[in-house]
């Protein structure tokens, strides 16, 4: 560990796609960042990054020069064939080959350059930043900052005009890769999800709860708080044809599509 300077570090939520998404206190960390270390994922669309230079351009004033400096994601492997002990230990070790290329760079930058990460949506859902960033924290000193920003959940129940959940019931949010299994057990054990969210499904794994559940009220959206918005809702059963068809058409159309939704037990 090199004790000698403390590397200020801001994690900045910017919002689910759109500039009006980014917050004040957000706003004011953007325009505090020298250099964003953006991760060179090689499939990033240049629509998604193109949101995040418009952000930049937008709150940062003219006078204040910052750059991006892309860092080359280290190569994950197979997700989706691995169990569940195989896919933790490669995430883990993602991380740490990511962490280290990460230090490698900040060292070399000036003693008071801030340092940004741009992270879509909000940093606590879904996104590895604040572990990645704890981890640096582990091998240089650094006093970190984390702003929150608006999910696509939220952007999702918003768009919707809708509670995400009954009154005083739970929201239960998890990844398409969990739903079935999560929502099987729970019912099992005669336990109450409440509400639930999905985020990262690119198969929509709640076609395979149509016809157990039919009555099951989703609230489905694409590309949410962006211009090419598409929400759908109603009866599981009824819509979700529709959303499997329009999904795999928008993913033809744009190159690339994210989607969240919410199912409410009928
Ligand atoms: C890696 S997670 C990041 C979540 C992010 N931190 C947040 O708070 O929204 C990516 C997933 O978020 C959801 N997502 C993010 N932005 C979205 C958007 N604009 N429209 C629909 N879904 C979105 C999708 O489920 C996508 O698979």
């Amino acid at each position: 560990m090199s004790a000698a300077v403390t590397r200020r570090i801001h994690v900045i939520g910017i919002g689910a796609g759109s500039p009006e998404h980014v917050t004040a206190e957000a706003a004011t960390a953007l325009a505090e960042v020298d250099v964003f270390l953006v991760a060179d994922k090689g499939g990033a669309t240049d629509e998604l990054v193109a949101v995040r230079r418009a952000i930049c351009d937008r709150f940062i004033p003219a006078g204040h020069a910052y750059e991006f400096v892309t860092v080359p994601d280290p190569t994950r492997g197979p997700d989706a064939e691995r169990d569940p002990q195989t896919y933790a230990q490669g995430v883990r070790d993602w991380h740490a080959a990511r962490t280290d290329a990460y230090v490698r760079i900040i060292e070399g930058l000036p003693a008071d350059a801030v340092v940004g990460f741009l992270v879509w949506g909000d940093p606590a859902f879904y996104d590895s930043t604040i572990r990645v960033v704890d981890a640096i924290g582990r091998q240089i000193e650094a006093a970190v900052r984390v702003i929150p920003g608006i999910s696509a959940f939220q952007t999702l129940a918003a768009a919707h005009g809708v509670v995400l959940h009954r009154v005083g019931e739970p929201v239960h949010i998890t990844t398409g890769r969990r739903l079935v299994e999560e929502w099987t057990r729970a019912e099992t054990a005669g336990l109450a999800l409440g509400s639930v969210v999905v985020m990262l499904d690119g198969h929509l794994h709640c076609r395979e709860l149509t016809t157990t559940h039919p009555d099951t009220l989703i609230h489905w959206g694409a590309y949410v708080g962006m211009p090419q918005q598409e929400l759908r809702s109603g009866r599981l059963a009824d819509v979700i044809d529709e959303i499997i068809d329009l999904r795999a058409r928008l993913r033809r159309e744009h190159g690339w599509v994210m989607d969240v939704y919410a199912l409410t037990p009928s």
